[in-house]
């Protein structure tokens, strides 16, 4: 029994120990229940009366000498420990922060936002219609004939339902109709909306697209009227004067009908692919709403008159933004998205 040897070996064990788990491994060594040298002091009663005083003093110093050496390694371990994991834990407070990618409006919502602005000042309130339309408020309620080749599959997406004929509407201006249903003139209202045609695609034309439709009742209203507000919201919406031209033309539901180009923002007129080469670029239909269709929601054409528009506002916002194909607007495309 070289109880020497014994604290020998478990101080350099102690000294050796590099972590906690360490250290405890060598404490069940000596001191556990199993330990080296509570088994020595288990066994006293074994030796000569002489001998057990003598060995069981030198155990017992033993144990509580290593008791104490055991409590001062396992505190500096402990520190060590914690020193570690704050360090692991440290968190720099002065780094820059991660940025957060907040989305952002697409450029097509930039645009119908300013254009709603803009005609919001000048007194006219901001409606809805619905994209899935029926005939009456896509075509005949517009004075478009039966036979009018807009009716045509070419043009119209038709929709496979009972009975009823309905379709994706081909331009805004069944909520014309909708709203005169409702609404007694003066009017000034001004729609939103996404529209549907079966047409070769190219960089001016989609065959999903977006107008906003404008409509203005009241006495004594005259085309002179239309051509200021329109001039007065190009030059708004593009913060510049900008040239106009009046073209006369066809709708079947205004009579005179006219379409206003604008000059290609593009190209600054010089002749682009976007405006054909021509400088010009086509971006309103309008016109002075026909009696008939006046009649049709019940108003006297001697008494009422009014002006109708529909301006592309895919087309607005590539003038606005200097975007050369339109296809880019529903591309997805992040690379281009992500410019605005
Ligand atoms: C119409 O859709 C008429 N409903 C406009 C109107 C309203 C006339 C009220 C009279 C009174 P048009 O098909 O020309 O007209 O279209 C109007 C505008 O929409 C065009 O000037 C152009 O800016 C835009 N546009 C037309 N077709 C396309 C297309 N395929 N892709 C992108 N923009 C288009």
């Amino acid at each position: 029994m070289d109880i020497k040897a014994l604290k020998n070996r478990a101080i350099s064990d102690i000294a050796k120990a590099k972590d906690l788990p360490e250290l405890n491994l060598v404490f069940k060594k000596y001191l556990d229940k199993q330990g080296e040298l509570t088994l020595i002091l288990r066994s006293l009663e074994e030796l000569p009366k002489l001998r057990r005083i003598q060995v069981g003093q030198e155990a017992n110093q033993l144990k509580a000498y290593l008791r104490d050496i055991f409590d001062k390694k396992g505190a500096g371990l402990k520190e060590k420990a914690m020193k570690v994991a704050e360090k692991k834990e440290w968190i720099d407070i002065t780094a820059p922060g991660k940025k957060i990618l907040a989305g952002h409006l697409h450029p097509l919502t930039l645009a119908k936002r300013k254009v709603e602005e803009i005609f919001q000042t000048m007194g006219f309130s901001v409606i809805e219609g619905p994209e899935i339309e029926n005939e009456w408020y896509n075509f005949d309620a517009l004075n478009i004939p039966k036979d009018h080749p807009a009716r045509d599959m070419w043009d119209t997406f038709w929709l496979k339902t009972g009975r009823k004929k309905l379709l994706l509407r081909t331009h805004t201006s069944p909520v014309q109709i909708r709203y005169r249903e409702k609404n007694q003139p003066p009017i000034r209202m001004l729609v939103t909306g996404r529209l549907f045609r079966h047409e070769a695609t190219d960089s001016s034309h989609e065959i999903n697209f977006y107008q906003v439709e404008g409509l203005m009742v009241d006495k004594d209203i005259s085309a002179a009227n239309f051509k200021a507000i329109i001039q007065e919201f190009l030059n708004r919406f593009f913060e510049k004067p900008i040239s106009i031209r009046l073209r006369p033309s066809f709708f079947p539901f205004t009579e005179p009908s006219f379409e206003i180009d604008m000059t290609c923002l593009i190209c600054q007129g010089k002749g682009c692919s976007v405006c054909s080469k021509t400088g010009w670029l086509e971006m309103i239909g309008a016109g002075m709403v026909h009696p008939n269709v006046l009649k049709y929601a019940g108003l006297n054409p001697k008494f009422w008159q009014g002006f109708a528009f529909g301006v592309g506002l895919d087309r607005l916002t590539m003038m606005k933004y200097k975007i050369n194909d339109i296809r880019l607007l529903y591309s997805g495309d992040l690379r281009f998205l992500n410019q605005f």
